[in-house]
Protein backbone atom coordinates (compact mmCIF):
# COMPACT_ATOMS: atom_id res chain seq x y z
CA UNK A 1 0.00 0.00 0.00
CA UNK A 2 1.18 3.53 -0.56
CA UNK A 3 -0.01 7.14 -0.17
CA UNK A 4 -0.38 9.64 -2.74
CA UNK A 5 -0.46 13.33 -2.52
CA UNK A 6 -2.68 15.26 -4.82
CA UNK A 7 -1.87 18.24 -3.93
CA UNK A 8 -5.06 18.57 -1.25
CA UNK A 9 -5.80 15.30 0.21
CA UNK A 10 -3.31 12.43 0.55
CA UNK A 11 -4.53 9.09 0.02
CA UNK A 12 -3.72 5.65 0.82
CA UNK A 13 -4.19 3.43 -2.21
CA UNK A 14 -3.66 -0.90 -2.85
CA UNK A 15 -2.31 -0.30 -6.28
CA UNK A 16 -1.28 -3.90 -7.61
CA UNK A 17 -0.83 -5.04 -11.18
CA UNK A 18 -0.06 -4.04 -14.71
CA UNK A 19 -2.20 -3.37 -17.86
CA UNK A 20 -5.94 -1.63 -18.38
CA UNK A 21 -6.90 -0.36 -14.38
CA UNK A 22 -9.80 -1.69 -12.67
CA UNK A 23 -10.54 1.55 -9.88
CA UNK A 24 -12.21 0.24 -7.34
CA UNK A 25 -14.20 2.57 -5.02
CA UNK A 26 -15.18 1.72 -1.82
CA UNK A 27 -18.69 2.39 -0.29
CA UNK A 28 -19.50 4.33 3.38
CA UNK A 29 -17.95 3.70 6.07
CA UNK A 30 -16.04 1.14 5.04
CA UNK A 31 -12.21 1.04 2.98
CA UNK A 32 -10.45 -0.54 -0.19
CA UNK A 33 -10.34 -3.51 2.05
CA UNK A 34 -13.67 -4.52 0.92
CA UNK A 35 -12.06 -5.48 -2.23
CA UNK A 36 -9.88 -8.06 -1.41
CA UNK A 37 -11.26 -10.65 -3.50
CA UNK A 38 -11.41 -8.38 -6.44
CA UNK A 39 -8.01 -7.72 -6.05
CA UNK A 40 -7.12 -11.28 -5.77
CA UNK A 41 -8.87 -11.95 -8.79
CA UNK A 42 -8.36 -9.06 -11.13
CA UNK A 43 -4.80 -8.18 -10.47
CA UNK A 44 -3.10 -10.78 -12.26
CA UNK A 45 -4.67 -9.99 -15.82
CA UNK A 46 -5.07 -5.66 -15.18
CA UNK A 47 -4.20 -2.99 -12.89
CA UNK A 48 -6.25 -2.69 -9.73
CA UNK A 49 -6.28 0.53 -8.05
CA UNK A 50 -8.88 0.36 -4.91
CA UNK A 51 -7.63 3.76 -2.81
CA UNK A 52 -8.78 4.05 0.54
CA UNK A 53 -11.42 7.67 0.18
CA UNK A 54 -10.20 10.96 2.25
CA UNK A 55 -10.29 9.85 5.79
CA UNK A 56 -11.47 6.29 5.75
CA UNK A 57 -9.16 3.44 5.44
CA UNK A 58 -5.38 4.60 6.08
CA UNK A 59 -6.56 8.21 4.27
CA UNK A 60 -6.68 11.41 6.44
CA UNK A 61 -9.43 13.29 6.38
CA UNK A 62 -9.10 16.35 3.69
CA UNK A 63 -10.33 18.51 6.31
CA UNK A 64 -10.35 18.92 9.66
CA UNK A 65 -13.56 17.80 11.74
CA UNK A 66 -16.26 20.77 11.64
CA UNK A 67 -20.34 20.71 12.16
CA UNK A 68 -22.06 20.70 8.81
CA UNK A 69 -18.91 19.51 7.20
CA UNK A 70 -19.48 18.06 3.67
CA UNK A 71 -17.40 17.00 1.02
CA UNK A 72 -19.81 16.20 -2.23
CA UNK A 73 -19.44 13.49 -4.57
CA UNK A 74 -18.25 15.51 -7.25
CA UNK A 75 -15.00 16.58 -5.09
CA UNK A 76 -14.78 12.58 -4.62
CA UNK A 77 -14.73 12.06 -8.03
CA UNK A 78 -12.06 15.10 -8.93
CA UNK A 79 -9.62 13.55 -5.85
CA UNK A 80 -9.94 10.35 -7.43
CA UNK A 81 -9.23 11.75 -10.94
CA UNK A 82 -6.15 13.58 -9.47
CA UNK A 83 -4.64 10.53 -8.15
CA UNK A 84 -4.80 8.60 -11.29
CA UNK A 85 -2.94 11.50 -13.07
CA UNK A 86 -0.48 11.13 -9.80
CA UNK A 87 -0.21 6.94 -10.33
CA UNK A 88 0.20 7.16 -14.44
CA UNK A 89 -2.86 5.69 -14.97
CA UNK A 90 -3.64 7.50 -18.36
CA UNK A 91 -5.36 5.43 -20.09
CA UNK A 92 -9.34 4.38 -20.56
CA UNK A 93 -10.58 2.78 -16.89
CA UNK A 94 -13.39 1.02 -15.73
CA UNK A 95 -14.54 2.87 -12.75
CA UNK A 96 -16.32 -0.13 -10.22
CA UNK A 97 -17.92 1.63 -7.23
CA UNK A 98 -19.86 0.32 -4.60
CA UNK A 99 -22.45 2.24 -2.84
CA UNK A 100 -20.81 5.36 -2.50
CA UNK A 101 -18.12 4.74 -4.58
CA UNK A 102 -21.71 4.35 -7.07
CA UNK A 103 -23.08 8.02 -6.19
CA UNK A 104 -19.49 9.28 -6.64
CA UNK A 105 -19.04 7.36 -10.45
CA UNK A 106 -22.50 8.85 -11.89
CA UNK A 107 -19.86 12.23 -10.86
CA UNK A 108 -16.98 11.24 -12.45
CA UNK A 109 -18.97 10.14 -15.65
CA UNK A 110 -20.59 13.44 -15.80
CA UNK A 111 -17.16 15.04 -15.84
CA UNK A 112 -14.94 13.19 -16.80
CA UNK A 113 -16.49 10.36 -19.21
CA UNK A 114 -13.19 10.40 -21.73
CA UNK A 115 -11.49 8.50 -19.07
CA UNK A 116 -14.15 5.74 -18.72
CA UNK A 117 -13.93 2.45 -20.68
CA UNK A 118 -16.88 1.42 -18.49
CA UNK A 119 -18.87 1.71 -15.41
CA UNK A 120 -19.65 -0.55 -12.55
CA UNK A 121 -22.26 0.29 -10.25
CA UNK A 122 -22.84 -2.37 -7.46
CA UNK A 123 -25.33 -1.61 -4.58
CA UNK A 124 -25.74 1.99 -5.24
CA UNK A 125 -28.61 4.26 -6.10
CA UNK A 126 -29.23 6.91 -8.40
CA UNK A 127 -32.07 9.07 -6.68
CA UNK A 128 -31.08 11.42 -3.76
CA UNK A 129 -31.82 11.72 0.44
CA UNK A 130 -35.62 12.65 1.14
CA UNK A 131 -35.30 15.33 3.64
CA UNK A 132 -35.72 12.81 6.63
CA UNK A 133 -32.75 10.52 5.36
CA UNK A 134 -30.67 13.63 5.32
CA UNK A 135 -31.74 14.74 8.48
CA UNK A 136 -31.06 11.33 9.83
CA UNK A 137 -27.44 11.79 8.01
CA UNK A 138 -26.94 15.34 9.94
CA UNK A 139 -27.74 13.84 13.59
CA UNK A 140 -25.34 10.83 12.99
CA UNK A 141 -22.42 13.48 11.72
CA UNK A 142 -23.19 15.10 14.76
CA UNK A 143 -22.60 12.34 17.17
CA UNK A 144 -19.77 10.67 15.18
CA UNK A 145 -17.97 13.88 15.44
CA UNK A 146 -18.68 13.43 19.50
CA UNK A 147 -18.17 9.97 20.05
CA UNK A 148 -16.47 8.81 17.45
CA UNK A 149 -17.10 5.75 15.32
CA UNK A 150 -19.33 3.46 17.59
CA UNK A 151 -22.33 5.25 16.74
CA UNK A 152 -21.91 4.31 12.98
CA UNK A 153 -20.82 0.59 13.66
CA UNK A 154 -24.55 0.80 15.50
CA UNK A 155 -26.01 2.40 12.55
CA UNK A 156 -24.73 0.47 9.86
CA UNK A 157 -23.62 -2.98 10.54
CA UNK A 158 -26.87 -4.80 9.98
CA UNK A 159 -28.13 -2.80 6.92
CA UNK A 160 -24.62 -3.57 5.11
CA UNK A 161 -24.70 -7.44 5.52
CA UNK A 162 -27.05 -9.82 4.61
CA UNK A 163 -28.98 -12.72 6.45
CA UNK A 164 -26.52 -15.59 4.85
CA UNK A 165 -23.83 -13.55 6.18
CA UNK A 166 -25.05 -13.12 9.85
CA UNK A 167 -25.78 -16.69 9.98
CA UNK A 168 -22.83 -18.45 7.90
CA UNK A 169 -19.77 -15.91 8.08
CA UNK A 170 -18.99 -14.49 11.08
CA UNK A 171 -15.57 -13.26 10.01
CA UNK A 172 -17.09 -11.11 7.64
CA UNK A 173 -19.06 -9.33 10.42
CA UNK A 174 -16.08 -9.01 12.43
CA UNK A 175 -14.09 -7.48 9.57
CA UNK A 176 -17.01 -4.81 8.53
CA UNK A 177 -17.00 -3.61 11.88
CA UNK A 178 -13.65 -3.39 12.12
CA UNK A 179 -13.58 -1.41 9.07
CA UNK A 180 -15.93 0.91 9.97
CA UNK A 181 -13.82 1.27 13.19
CA UNK A 182 -10.83 2.64 11.25
CA UNK A 183 -13.30 5.30 9.73
CA UNK A 184 -12.29 8.95 11.20
CA UNK A 185 -14.80 11.22 12.60
CA UNK A 186 -13.69 13.82 10.30
CA UNK A 187 -13.92 11.54 7.34
CA UNK A 188 -17.58 10.14 7.95
CA UNK A 189 -18.71 13.42 9.20
CA UNK A 190 -17.32 15.08 5.16
CA UNK A 191 -19.08 11.63 3.60
CA UNK A 192 -22.86 11.99 5.65
CA UNK A 193 -22.69 15.72 4.61
CA UNK A 194 -21.79 14.99 1.08
CA UNK A 195 -24.35 12.36 0.82
CA UNK A 196 -27.17 14.12 1.99
CA UNK A 197 -26.39 16.94 -0.67
CA UNK A 198 -26.37 14.61 -3.58
CA UNK A 199 -28.15 15.47 -6.45
CA UNK A 200 -31.10 12.81 -8.25
CA UNK A 201 -29.03 11.85 -11.29
CA UNK A 202 -31.71 9.61 -13.18
CA UNK A 203 -32.05 12.11 -15.66
CA UNK A 204 -28.56 11.44 -16.71
CA UNK A 205 -28.87 7.48 -16.88
CA UNK A 206 -30.04 7.65 -20.37
CA UNK A 207 -27.71 9.34 -21.64
CA UNK A 208 -24.65 7.26 -20.44
CA UNK A 209 -23.12 5.19 -23.37
CA UNK A 210 -20.45 2.99 -21.88
CA UNK A 211 -20.81 -0.43 -21.21
CA UNK A 212 -22.44 -0.44 -18.01
CA UNK A 213 -23.03 -3.31 -15.57
CA UNK A 214 -24.89 -3.13 -12.68
CA UNK A 215 -24.47 -5.90 -10.03
CA UNK A 216 -26.80 -5.86 -6.29
CA UNK A 217 -26.88 -8.15 -3.50
CA UNK A 218 -30.59 -10.29 -3.43
CA UNK A 219 -30.77 -9.43 0.21
CA UNK A 220 -29.55 -5.78 -0.27
CA UNK A 221 -31.76 -3.62 1.96
CA UNK A 222 -29.81 -0.57 0.99
CA UNK A 223 -30.12 0.02 -2.90
CA UNK A 224 -32.75 -3.06 -3.12
CA UNK A 225 -32.19 -5.27 -6.45
CA UNK A 226 -35.46 -3.69 -7.70
CA UNK A 227 -34.61 -0.19 -7.50
CA UNK A 228 -31.89 -1.13 -9.23
CA UNK A 229 -33.67 -2.62 -11.86
CA UNK A 230 -35.12 0.43 -12.68
CA UNK A 231 -31.34 2.00 -12.91
CA UNK A 232 -30.11 -0.59 -15.27
CA UNK A 233 -33.53 -0.34 -17.16
CA UNK A 234 -32.74 3.67 -18.32
CA UNK A 235 -29.13 3.49 -19.22
CA UNK A 236 -29.19 1.81 -22.75
CA UNK A 237 -27.59 -1.53 -23.15
CA UNK A 238 -26.69 -2.14 -19.50
CA UNK A 239 -26.79 -5.51 -18.30
CA UNK A 240 -28.11 -6.12 -14.26
CA UNK A 241 -27.13 -9.22 -12.39
CA UNK A 242 -27.94 -10.43 -8.74
CA UNK A 243 -26.25 -12.12 -6.91
CA UNK A 244 -27.17 -14.63 -4.41
CA UNK A 245 -26.27 -15.24 -0.34
CA UNK A 246 -25.21 -11.72 -0.16
CA UNK A 247 -26.37 -8.02 1.39
CA UNK A 248 -25.15 -4.59 0.66
CA UNK A 249 -21.38 -5.46 0.38
CA UNK A 250 -22.13 -8.12 -2.59
CA UNK A 251 -18.29 -8.24 -3.14
CA UNK A 252 -17.61 -8.84 0.30
CA UNK A 253 -20.45 -11.26 0.93
CA UNK A 254 -20.30 -13.73 -2.14
CA UNK A 255 -16.78 -12.61 -3.77
CA UNK A 256 -17.02 -15.74 -5.86
CA UNK A 257 -20.40 -14.88 -7.45
CA UNK A 258 -19.47 -11.21 -7.69
CA UNK A 259 -16.32 -12.17 -9.97
CA UNK A 260 -17.91 -14.38 -12.02
CA UNK A 261 -20.10 -11.73 -13.25
CA UNK A 262 -17.60 -9.32 -13.14
CA UNK A 263 -15.38 -11.09 -15.02
CA UNK A 264 -17.70 -12.64 -17.71
CA UNK A 265 -18.76 -8.63 -18.42
CA UNK A 266 -14.77 -7.62 -18.70
CA UNK A 267 -14.22 -10.30 -21.03
CA UNK A 268 -17.20 -10.13 -23.48
CA UNK A 269 -17.70 -6.43 -23.28
CA UNK A 270 -14.05 -5.03 -23.29
CA UNK A 271 -12.05 -8.02 -24.38
CA UNK A 272 -9.99 -8.29 -20.99
C1 LIG B 1 -22.72 2.99 1.40
O1 LIG B 1 -22.63 1.75 1.48
O2 LIG B 1 -21.90 3.65 0.76
C2 LIG B 1 -23.85 3.66 2.13
O3 LIG B 1 -24.67 2.71 2.71
C3 LIG B 1 -24.62 4.54 1.22
C4 LIG B 1 -25.71 5.32 1.91
O4 LIG B 1 -25.71 5.40 3.14
O5 LIG B 1 -26.55 5.87 1.19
Amino acid sequence: MKTISTGDVEMAVEDRGSGPVLLLVHGFPLDHTMWEGQIAEFSPRCRTIAPDLPGFGRSPPARAPQPNAKLTMAEYAEHLERLLGALGASGPIVYCGLSMGGYIAWQFWRKFASRLAALVLCDTRAIADTPQVAAGRAELAARVLAEGPDPLVAAMLTKLLGPDTFAQRPQFVEQVRQMIGRATPAGAAAALGGMADRPDVTEWLGQIKLPTLLICGEHDVISPADEMRGIAGRIPGAQMEVIPAAGHMSPLENAAGFNAVLSEFLKRRLGW
